[in-house]
Formats: structure tokens, C-alpha cells, sequence
């Protein structure tokens, strides 16, 4: 159970609030430059994502728009169930459009690699990805992304739009729980 002192639950931290700042910073840079006068929707993947969409946005100096999925894939467990579903649809038009999906992590990749299929069904001019982290020992299925923020070893972790049981969501870097909540 998640104790009255989150950060007292943390085991190590594995990437620091300023560790994250800077390679937002870095990849908003290069969104900038690719997407040059290109009408750019991101679409923002519930819940995990709303730290990374909302400081990744804020350092894209291009117009864009926004619109978010909710989709289950995993339970309140640290595992993929690869169960696929979509629990709030986007409200725009993807016909021409391009789509950049904001990801907080990208672990079996199932979720993603079904989602941007999904997309691009529905008639993108291109679908493309940006998530936070990739965890490359985890992966199931091969998702091509486009911006990486960092790649990190396999193991669960919470913090900076991530959680365990929905709590840690708040915690503004990334790290792993100390044994004893998952067996409280
Ligand atoms: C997490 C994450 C991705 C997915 C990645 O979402 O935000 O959407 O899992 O896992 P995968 O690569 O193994 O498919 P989750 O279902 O935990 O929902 P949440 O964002 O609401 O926490």
C-alpha cells in the first residue's frame, strides 16, 4: 500500500526531475524542426502521459493541437495483460492529419503498436511516436518511435505521470518502489 509520504516508498531514483527537463527540452527541439509547417496533432495516450504531453507541448514552440485515447492494457498489477481497449476515443479527425502519439513509457509495446495501427487506419497522412521511456528488455513486439526520451532497464517503475495501484502519478522524476509496498 502506498504510504502517507510517497517519496518515502522510493527505492532509487533513476532519472531526476532535471534529467527529465532537459531531454524534453532536446527532443521538443527536434519536433520543431521536423515537423517545419506541418499541421502537428499530438495525441495524448490516459493516463500516464499527461506530465510528459503537458511539459513536451509547453517546449514546442510550433502551433499544434491536442487530443487524447484512453486505453486499458495493463490491471492494477506491474504487468501487461496485452489486452488492448479503447476506454475514451479521440474527438478529432485524424483524414490528413499528422499525428505525433505522446507516450509515458513503452514497455511490451503492445498498446502502441495496436494504437498506431488504429491510427493509421483511420486515414493519418503519418502516425508517429514520442515516449518518455522504452524499456528495450521488455519488448514484445517491435514499435518503431520516433523520439526516445531514455532508455531504462526492466523494471517497474513509477513517477512523472507513471503508477503502481494509481498513486506516485504526481512524483516529478522517475524511480523504482521499495519491495515492501508491493507486499504491504
Ligand atoms: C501504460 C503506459 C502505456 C502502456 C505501455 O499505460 O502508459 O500506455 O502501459 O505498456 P506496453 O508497452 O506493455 O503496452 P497503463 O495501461 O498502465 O495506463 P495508465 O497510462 O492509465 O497508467
Amino acid at each position: 500500500m502506498a504510504s502517507a509520504a510517497p517519496e518515502s516508498d522510493i527505492e532509487h531514483v533513476l532519472l531526476t526531475e532535471q534529467q527529465l527537463d532537459s531531454r524534453l527540452t532536446a527532443i521538443a527541439a527536434q519536433i520543431d524542426a521536423d515537423y517545419a509547417g506541418c499541421d502537428l496533432l499530438l495525441v495524448g495516450v490516459l493516463k500516464g502521459a499527461v506530465m510528459v504531453m503537458a511539459d513536451l507541448s509547453r517546449r514546442i514552440t510550433h502551433p499544434v493541437t491536442m487530443d487524447w485515447m484512453a486505453v486499458s492494457s495493463y490491471g492494477s498489477g506491474t504487468k501487461s495483460s496485452g489486452v488492448v481497449r479503447i476506454l475514451k476515443d479521440l474527438d478529432s479527425d485524424l483524414h490528413g492529419r499528422h499525428v505525433l502519439v505522446v507516450e509515458d513509457i513503452i514497455d511490451s509495446g503492445l498498446t502502441l503498436s495496436w494504437l498506431v495501427a488504429n491510427l493509421r487506419s483511420r486515414g493519418a497522412a503519418s502516425v508517429e511516436i514520442a515516449a518518455m521511456l522504452r524499456k528495450p528488455d521488455a519488448a514484445k513486439v517491435e514499435v518503431d518511435v520516433r523520439y526516445v526520451g531514455f532508455d531504462i532497464p526492466n523494471e517497474f517503475v513509477v513517477g512523472y505521470g507513471l503508477d503502481y495501484d494509481e498513486h506516485y502519478r504526481n512524483l516529478p522524476y522517475v524511480g523504482t518502489l521499495k519491495s515492501s509496498v508491493y507486499s504491504s
